[in-house]
């Protein structure tokens, strides 16, 4: 079973803050967005582009490249010109500490 990564302590990601941990090798960018902590592979599925640092709004990030936009919660592309998601891990919190659990 894979294992969790641990980000850190919940206070180091405030609200509308975004960081980068790496799980099984895979960069994922981490995001908290009204209360709540996604994470998701930090690779745009369209050219590659890191997700990381894009614009997060409306429970979606922005790819700073060329403007797709994904669903935090599922990945899934809601704007041109992405087509496929991008894949989503989970998030716990535990003792204050924040981790991302492959799916
Ligand atoms: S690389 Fe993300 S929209 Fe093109």
């Amino acid at each position: 079973m894979s294992e969790r990564v641990l980000v850190g302590p919940v206070e180091a990601l405030p609200e509308g803050g975004q960081t980068q941990v790496s799980v099984e090798g895979v960069s994922v960018v981490v995001v908290q967005f009204e209360g709540q902590f996604y994470a998701l592979r930090n690779n745009c599925t369209h050219k590659d582009y890191p997700l990381l640092g894009g614009e997060v709004s409306a429970g979606r990030i922005t790819c700073e490249k060329h403007g797709a936009r994904f669903e935090l919660a599922t990945g899934k592309p809601r704007a041109l010109p992405a087509v496929k998601p991008v894949r989503v891990y989970r998030t716990e919190v535990e003792a204050g500490q924040l981790y991302v659990c492959p799916l």
